[in-house]
């Protein structure tokens, strides 16, 4: 088992960045819900008090047991756990007249203090609070103050208990990493040894243990995540990986044929079925997005159902699911969120399929995923591709699907995306795509009237697809792709760039 830090989650939207801070110091983080906080094992050098939408003072207020943790390991509490510990060990918290909230400069440090050696005065960090603690306990000592917050930082004189008013994780504290660092490695003592070589080695030992000479079949989508997963499974168990890459008739221009040719090359045992036709009439008549979303789920399942059921004794399912799939939040009404998102690109597979799963992902984030890929020697026209939906370039096309809409969307896309890599703009781009409209505009070309399909060209910057912006490019490319897009693709007359952002529009138009 390898050592972590183990991050206790009362429900900040700043508890995913803190574990990601210390993962980009290659130490492994964990983060678990305050109320699901496990009992202290060897592997966890560390603990951290996220903070959380709720005040010390309100009744409802998470009430962790710390005592398992306190004088056993060090513990960082930030923000809420700074001021859970202020309030709960001798000191007092009250709501302060104004919200501290943003940018502010530590006035005075105490370099002695472990937690803050390396940092300098005046240095910026981040407060987003609206209490303020107001004394600490006999057993603690002062380490650090704002102008207007004095309590900014405190530690215990009897146990390495450090607490801290303002937000390390943020980008905005000029000296948060240095501040995480001296906890996790000065501090909690941890080797920095967390590599995506690290991961890859103990990974293929973990999967070999549990798998042994059974089977895994694994779905195949051409994306970072399921490539990735493949090529680890791989290294455990050669041969008994079973991948299936299907041809759902939605796929971009050629990538079916591309895609299956670079799993060859990385010498996976990968069967590409086509099956394009199945979808096409599943999907005949339908337009309403849900209702295609369920029949290109449902299509895929039976299908890989046959394929599974083709390859005798499977045991195991392999899949690409990532941490922030899995990871369970704390809502801000309290308790761990009900719901932890379950998100398949094939739609979720039902019981019947009977196969134990095996995620070797689930505990990366989508970067360190790339990294890992990377180091696993994937090539980087896969690490590197724009984040594609499950059912495609199905739910591009506005209203029902029909062969001839695909072959038009995809001569479309295939010039937008050529396009933007031709000038180095793929990499600065998110995700891209084109959308078929359901709309007919008159246009003229030579001396003819024409009315044809108009089509929607989309380019966002996100960093998780859960906010999204769109993509100032430079209006020249955007008109030669336009010219070359009317030029080229019969039954197109018209192009339009998507200048809306996430929320309140959403990336994909269905
Ligand atoms: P939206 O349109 O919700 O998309 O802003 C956010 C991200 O999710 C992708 N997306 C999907 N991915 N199955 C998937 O596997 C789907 O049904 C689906 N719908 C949207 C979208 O491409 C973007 O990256």
């Amino acid at each position: 088992m390898h050592e972590k830090i183990l991050i206790l989650d009362f429900g900040s939207q700043y508890t995913q960045l803190i574990g990601r801070r210390i993962r980009e110091l290659n130490i492994y983080s964990e983060i678990i819900p305050w109320n699901k906080a496990p009992e202290l094992d060897e592997s966890v050098k560390g603990v951290i008090l996220s903070g959380s939408p709720f005040s010390v003072r309100d009744e409802k207020s998470p009430t962790p047991d710390l005592d398992r943790y306190r004088g056993n390991v060090p513990m960082l509490a930030v923000c809420f756990g700074a001021q859970y510990i202020a309030q709960n060990y001798g000191g007092s918290v009250e709501a302060s007249n104004t919200r501290e909230y943003g940018r502010a400069h530590l006035a005075t440090i105490n370099t002695e203090s472990r937690l803050l050696q390396g940092m300098t005065e005046g240095s910026q960090v981040w407060m987003s609070h609206a209490d303020t603690i107001q004394s600490i306990g006999d057993d603690y000592r002062l380490i650090c103050s704002t102008n207007d917050v004095k309590y900014a930082g405190f530690e215990s004189t009897t146990d390495e208990t450090f607490a801290i008013q303002f937000h390390p994780e943020v980008y905005h504290s000029e000296e948060g990493t240095k501040l995480l660092e001296n906890f996790t490695v000065k501090i909690c003592g941890c080797a920095q040894d967390w590599t995506p070589q690290s991961f890859i080695d103990e990974t293929v030992g973990k999967l070999k243990d549990k798998i042994g000479n059974d089977k895994v079949v694994l779905g195949l989508s051409g994306g970072v995540d399921s490539s990735v997963a493949a090529v680890l499974l791989h290294q455990a168990i050669g041969k008994n990986l079973y991948c299936i890459f299907v041809d759902n008739g939605l796929l971009r221009k050629n990538e079916f044929e591309d895609v299956l040719q670079s799993y060859q090359d990385m010498g996976l045992n990968v069967k590409g079925v086509r099956a394009a036709n199945r979808f096409y009439s599943a999907l005949a008549g339908i337009s309403d997005p849900e209702g295609k979303r369920k029949a290109i789920g449902k299509t895929f399942i039976e299908i890989f159902d046959d394929e599974a059921n083709q390859i005798s004794d499977v045991k195991f399912l392999g899949q690409g699911t990532i941490y922030p799939d899995v990871i369970e939040s704390v809502s801000a009404t309290g308790g761990p969120s009900a719901t932890i998102k379950s998100h398949h690109n094939v739609g979720g597979l039902p019981d019947f399929m009977k196969l134990e799963v095996v995620e070797p992902l689930r505990l990366l984030f989508k970067d360190e995923v790339r990294r890992v890929g990377r180091a696993l020697g994937i090539k980087q026209s896969i690490l590197g591709r724009h984040p594609f939906p499950g059912p495609g370039l199905g739910i591009r096309i506005l209203g029902d699907i029909t062969e001839d809409k695909v072959r038009i969307l995809q001569e479309v896309d295939h010039i937008w995306i050529n396009g933007l890599k031709a000038h180095d703009l793929y990499d600065d781009v998110w995700q891209a795509g084109a959308i078929l409209l359901p709309v007919q505009s008159v246009g003229v070309m030579g001396d003819e009237r024409t009315y044809e399909q108009a089509v929607a060209l989309r380019a966002v910057s996100s960093t998780d697809g859960m906010t999204a912006d769109w993509c100032h490019l430079p209006y020249e490319f955007l008109g030669k792709v336009s010219n070359e897009i009317i030029n080229k693709v019969k039954g197109i007359n018209r192009v339009v760039y998507d200048i809306s952002s996430k929320p309140p529009a959403t990336i994909e138009w269905e």
